[in-house]
Formats: structure tokens, C-alpha cells, sequence
């Protein structure tokens, strides 16, 4: 009999933070465990509720929500979006540049189909977001990664980056605040990114996701401001981590820098966007509000993402808690959601990173992914979402101390 297989596209594409580790945790809730899902930066979940405004902009849009939408958005989403990065101090931006999806998520793949033929190489951090490296695999491309450093508080090397341009290399991709470090880039450094892509002419695909998610004295910097007009850039961000709604999958990527020299490649994310007819609709009408344009005296989102500087304080407590257990260390992140520590492997005795996390589910039920996921090349890391309440937190950190001093053992 013939059994109907997945295509070979699928052989190099990974998305291990929904991946078998957490079907294993599925099964034992089933049994009637409790399982602390470590795994998902999901807001709602942990008691992290959006601005009720924006609820009601998509309650109240519901309606209108019945028809298909422009391919792109709405209107007045496009245009809040432009108005959003025109505050930010980049100049020129309209909603014509401005492309909608459902969430970053989708756009990634739309716009690495529209821009990728096989053999091409896109450059791609290590460790990453790993639907990046994914995403080019599917499309048949190279995903070439350079390192971030640890010792650098997880900066990449610039160096590092521009040692591993070659002729085919289309695209730079940086995330920044950086999933799963927590690394916010100097401006040095993304001004460092930004003279690659245009001393080699690549493109550069800036995920800045968790842009307005930065703690302490970082400061995010806009890599499409940072590289000015010279250089191609498609900045990706959304709703779904600052504004909290990320089940409305309301994301955007915006092309700036030299267009008129991108009109084929648009006119390809355009084409893609026209066959998947539109992003969901009722989520768009979140965009307005949320962003605050048009809105005179609306709160800057600044003001709202962290109201009470729970999550700093949460990451910070995580950091900590990591950092004194021995054999562990973690750069203490300076934003997004997430620790990503460092285990001693020798100590541990730890061959495989997932068997690893594996265990630890088993054996203290709690969920977190195994370093290799975010394609990160040694089994010496693991990433912990900081999002529940610190009691939790502290508690989660302690069962892992736990387990891993009696591996210690
Ligand atoms: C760096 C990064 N990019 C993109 C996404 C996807 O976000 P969205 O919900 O907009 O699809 C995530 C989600 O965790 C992320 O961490």
C-alpha cells in the first residue's frame, strides 16, 4: 500500500517549540498531570491581558469583518502602521508600503517565498527564531547562520556576518530584541548589520517583533532608520507580544529604503498576498488603536507594554534564579520574553538538548525548549518562557535547580 507522504521541502523544517516535546506534554495532561508550559510566549495564558480598547475595536469590527479586505489590510491599519514607524524618526514611510498578515508568522514565509530561488543564501542568526531558518528551507534556499556571541551579551560578530556573504547571498536576516537571547542590539551594532547589506547589496529582513519590549537602559534601535535610504529593509512587527494579542494575529512587514529598485520583489509579495486574499479581518481592526494613531493624547505604547514593570522584573528574577544554580549561566536578557541559559554538559552528563528537556518535563512537568530548536549547533542551552507570575517563576527555577543537581549526581 502506498503511504501518502509529506513533500522533500519538509526534510530541513523544524518548528520544535510546538514540536514532539510538546505532544509529550499533551499526553501527560491527558493523564491528568499538571504541566508548567515554559514553551510558548503567549500573553493571555499567564494573566496578560490586552488593553480592553483594542478588544473593543475588534469586538466592534466584527461586522464589516465579513467581507474580504484589500489583500494588504485595511486602510486605516496600513495607515496607523506608517504613522507608527513615521513617529519612530523614519521619514517617507506610507501605507503603500505596508503589507498585513496573520502575524509575523505567515509574512515570513510570503515574503521568503516572494523572494527566494533555490541555492540562494539568506543569512540568519544562530540561535534564531526558528521559523526563519525553516521558512528559507521551505522555499529551497540556504539558510546560512552566523553566531551570536555570549560573551558579548549574545551580540553577532560583525565580522562573523560579513566572513560569510558570498555571490549567493540574497538576504540578511537579524531579529532584534532578539527570541530566544533577549539580546537588544547596540546601535553599533545594527548600524554594523545595516553597512553589510550595503556594501554586498542584500536585503535586510529586520524582525523587531519585540521592539517596543526592551527593559533597563536598552534602547531599541529601528534598523530601517539605522540604514537610511541605500538599503533595501523589511521590517517585521505585529501585535502580538507589546499590544498582547497574539490569537488576533495581527502583524505587518513595511518595505523602506530604496523602492524603486524593489518593485519587482513587491509586486511578487503583492501577487502572494492577492492568492492568500487577505489577512484575517477582525484582527486588522486592533491595529488602529493599539498603535494610538489619529488618536491625539493616546498613550505612546511605551507606556503600556510593561505598566507596572512586571515582565523586567520577572525576566530579571529568572535571570538571577538561573544564574545561581551551579553549573548554569544565563546573560541576563535586556528584552523580549525569554532566558536562555546555558547548562554545563559535562557536568550534567547532557548528549542531546531535547532528551534533556524531555526528562526534565518527566520528570518536574515542566515544559521549556531544548537550544538545537532555535538551531543553536551545540546541546547546551535551553529556553525558558519568564512569563508567569514571579511566585511561579521562582518555583519553576527551584525545580530545575532540583533536577539538575540530582543529575549532578
Ligand atoms: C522573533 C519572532 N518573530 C516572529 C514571531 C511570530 O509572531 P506572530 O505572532 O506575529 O506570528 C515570534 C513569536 O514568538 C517571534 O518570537
Amino acid at each position: 500500500m502506498t503511504s501518502f507522504r509529506q513533500s522533500d521541502r519538509l526534510r530541513n523544517v523544524r518548528y520544535d517549540v510546538r514540536g514532539p516535546i510538546l505532544t509529550e506534554a499533551m499526553r501527560l495532561e491527558a493523564e491528568g498531570h499538571d504541566v508548567l508550559r515554559l514553551n510558548l510566549g503567549n500573553m493571555h495564558p499567564f494573566g496578560l491581558e490586552a488593553r480592553p480598547e483594542i478588544v473593543d475595536a475588534v469586538a466592534a469590527g466584527l461586522a464589516p469583518a465579513q467581507a474580504y479586505s484589500d489583500s494588504r489590510g485595511i486602510p486605516e491599519a496600513r495607515e496607523a502602521v506608517a504613522e507608527h514607524y513615521r513617529r519612530c524618526g523614519i521619514d517617507d514611510v506610507s501605507a503603500d508600503d505596508v503589507f498585513l498578515g496573520n502575524g509575523v508568522s505567515e509574512l515570513i514565509t510570503l515574503t521568503l517565498q516572494a523572494l527566494v530561488n533555490p541555492g540562494d543564501e539568506i543569512l540568519v542568526p544562530a540561535p534564531d527564531y526558528p521559523t526563519w531558518t525553516g521558512a528559507v528551507n521551505l522555499t529551497g534556499g540556504v539558510p546560512v547562520h552566523y553566531l551570536a556571541d555570549e560573551a558579548n551579551g549574545w551580540n553577532p560578530s560583525i565580522e562573523d556576518i560579513e566572513s560569510k556573504v558570498t555571490p549567493r547571498t540574497r538576504a540578511l536576516v537579524m531579529i532584534n530584541p532578539n527570541n530566544p537571547t533577549g539580546a537588544v542590539y547596540s546601535e553599533e551594532t545594527v548600524r554594523g548589520i545595516a553597512d553589510i547589506a550595503r556594501r554586498h547589496d542584500l536585503i535586510l529582513l529586520s524582525d523587531e517583533i519585540y521592539e517596543e519590549l526592551v527593559f533597563g537602559d536598552a534602547r531599541h534601535h529601528h534598523a530601517a532608520r539605522t540604514a537610511g535610504d541605500d538599503v533595501l529593509c523589511l521590517t517585521f512587527g505585529g501585535l502580538s507580544k507589546a499590544y498582547r494579542v497574539c490569537g488576533y494575529r495581527a502583524g505587518w512587514v513595511v518595505a523602506t529604503g530604496p523602492l524603486h529598485r524593489a518593485a519587482d520583489l513587491l509586486e511578487g509579495v503583492t501577487l502572494l498576498s492577492n492568492m492568500r486574499v487577505c489577512p484575517n479581518v477582525s484582527g486588522q481592526y486592533a491595529i488602529p488603536v493599539a498603535l494610538g494613531a489619529g488618536a491625539p493624547g493616546s498613550p505612546l505604547p511605551a507606556d503600556i507594554v510593561d505598566p507596572d514593570g512586571s515582565l523586567e522584573r520577572r525576566l530579571a528574577l529568572t535571570a538571577d534564579a538561573l544564574n545561581a544554580i551551579p553549573g548554569v549561566t544565563c546573560v541576563p536578557p535586556r528584552g523580549a520574553l525569554y532566558c536562555f541559559p546555558r547548562i554545563d554538559r559535562e557536568m550534567f552528563g547532557v548528549a542531546d538538548d531535547e532528551a534533556f528537556v524531555l526528562d526534565l518535563l518527566h520528570t518536574e512537568h515542566i515544559l521549556v525548549t531544548h537550544g538545537t530548536g532555535f538551531n543553536w549547533p551545540e546541546p547546551d542551552h535551553f529556553r525558558i518562557v519568564c512569563l508567569p507570575d514571579e511566585h511561579v517563576l521562582t518555583r519553576a527555577v527551584a525545580s530545575i535547580g532540583d533536577y539538575l543537581a540530582r543529575r549532578r549526581r
